[in-house]
């Protein structure tokens, strides 16, 4: 059942009651309800019966007796008050939000005792309510006449001092919403109708916001000289792209972070063909390149502080009577050549050009990327963390932090020399895989040959981008994972 949240502030006393869905918020400890005189009675004594304890993100959920202007009574459990971070408030969102089903109004008394509310941590948890809220349904075409999947809309009132500056914050948190859900979607989107071209169409549609948006060719990345960008797309009947997006929200003159995605819109391995099993998931192949356009969507959506460039690489991976071999030798934009070992590990090929064109073009102070780059990651470390790679320990260190506030983990992995030899190739610069053993780290020593001097961290997002675990705020199988962990990493390092 998806829903539809129109969400908004108010003090208690501009607040009236009407038949709906009380919701209070409770820490850890003895049975509490008082945020609300009427109905706090009432939760007590069900609490004591029912065993409730006010534990992170467990629910009481009581039908409330005739007398009550509220239909149910619902209390969320925070547990410890006193170390909640942004991810447990739009957790508690996203929990409230599973827990509305049919109501039409719902009112949330936020400012319970310990709770320490800011406008932030409003906004953080009505962001969880929008972000629970996404589902991919555009090819169902069954659900109008079923009920249970008929959207839903409900009306939610947060009640709270702060409720004029957690409305400032919400509009914030509604451009991250956009953000992260644009990313979802196109990550869920299937491959016959998300080509490069598609994908471009999408990053060009945010002019609207006020990004400019230049749309590469064939042609003009061939006349840039990127060969390894091209050699991946010469295989597929569809053209590849490269989008090249600039939010200019920070002080004019002032150099730019650069994040750059890999965008392919399929990847079947090429000639070094993948097996059948699970290949339908490589529709997913452009994760990271959705989680920058989403991230440039929210930061331009959101007027943030800060000049911001996103590249994505927009290609597709295909074996064809064209297509590149093993044994082919590219020349990338910088000039390295690589001999490529396997056609399936073309996300190193497509990033390759895509970071060296932004490092000569924009020479940014730092640069991302982001790539479903290995399978290897997952073998490493599951759906719970991205593999973070980085040649500067202040941006790993910041990003670390980031994703402990934000909830989109990383986890640093190592670089070094006797790794960078792996990829050393007997008949050209290098080679494009260094086979089975560190996997991961090798591709990452492939980018580093493409970033130079430039402070730069690589995300590994092939088990956090899609097909994770669903949790409290992710219900979809694109997970938009990247776009609010950098969200976070902009406003600590650049808005602060
Ligand atoms: N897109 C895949 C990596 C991937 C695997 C993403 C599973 C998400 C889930 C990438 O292009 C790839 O095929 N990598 C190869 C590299 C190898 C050939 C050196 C891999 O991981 O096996
Ligand atoms: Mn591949
Ligand atoms: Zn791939």
């Amino acid at each position: 059942m998806s829903s539809n949240f129109t969400i908004r502030f108010a003090s208690a006393s501009q607040h009236e009651a009407d038949l709906g869905i009380l919701l209070t918020l409770v820490g850890d400890g003895p049975a509490a309800g008082a945020a609300v005189a009427d109905p706090a009675a009432v939760i007590a004594r069900a609490s004591g019966i029912a065993g409730f304890s006010g534990k992170r993100l467990t629910v009481l959920d009581i039908v409330a007796p005739h007398q009550s202007p509220f239909g149910r009574l619902v209390v969320l459990g925070c547990g410890k008050v006193d170390d909640l971070k942004s991810y447990d408030w739009l957790r508690a969102g996203g929990k409230a939000a599973s827990i509305f089903k049919r109501a039409k109004s719902v009112t949330v008394f936020l400012d319970a005792p310990g709770l320490d509310v800011t406008a932030q941590k409003a906004a953080d948890l009505a962001l969880g309510m929008l972000l629970r809220a996404y589902s991919f349904d555009a090819y169902k075409t069954k659900k109008a006449d079923d009920d249970d999947k008929a959207p839903q809309s409900i009306d939610v009132t947060i009640v709270t001092a702060v409720h004029a500056e957690a409305a400032a914050a919400f509009e914030a948190a509604q451009a991250v919403a956009a953000g992260v859900n644009l990313a979802r979607e196109l990550v869920n989107l299937p491959p016959n109708v998300l080509g490069p071209v598609e994908f471009a169409g999408h990053a060009k549609a945010l002019e609207t916001l006020g990004v400019e948006v230049e749309i590469l060719t064939e042609t003009e990345m061939r006349e840039l000289g990127m060969g390894a960008l091209l050699g991946v797309a010469q295989g597929s009947a569809r053209p590849p792209r490269l989008a090249v997006l600039q939010w200019k929200g920070g002080t004019q003159g002032e150099t730019p972070v650069a994040f750059v995605g890999k965008g392919v819109v399929f990847d079947t391995g090429g000639i070094s063909i993948k097996p059948a099993a699970n290949m339908e998931d490589m529709k997913g192949d452009m994760g990271g390149a959705a989680a920058v356009i989403g991230l440039m969507h929210t930061l331009a959506a959101r007027k943030a502080k800060v000049n911001a460039i996103g590249i994505l690489g927009l290609v597709e991976n295909m074996p064809d009577g064209n297509a590149q071999r093993p044994g082919d030798i590219v020349t990338s934009m910088s000039g390295q050549t690589i001999e490529i070992i396997n056609t399936d590990a073309e996300g190193r090929l497509v990033l390759a050009d895509a970071l060296w064109y932004c490092k000569e073009r924009f020479k940014p102070s730092i640069m991302i990327n982001l790539a479903t780059l290995t399978g290897a990651i997952l073998v490493a470390l599951g759906t719970q963390h991205a593999g973070l790679f980085s040649n500067d320990d202040e941006l790993a260190n910041a990003l670390l932090a980031a994703g402990e506030e934000s909830g989109e983990t990383l986890w640093r992995m190592p670089l070094g020399k006797d790794y960078d030899k792996i990829i050393d190739s007997k008949f050209a610069d290098m080679k494009n895989s260094g086979g089975r053993y560190a996997g991961s780290i090798t591709a990452a020593q492939f980018l580093k040959r493409f970033v130079g001097d430039t402070p730069w961290a690589h995300l590994d997002v092939a088990g956090t981008a899609m097909g994770s675990p669903l949790n409290e705020i992710n219900q979809s199988w694109g997970s938009g994972y990247g776009v609010r962990l950098l969200d976070q990493l902009v406003r600590d390092r650049y808005e602060a």
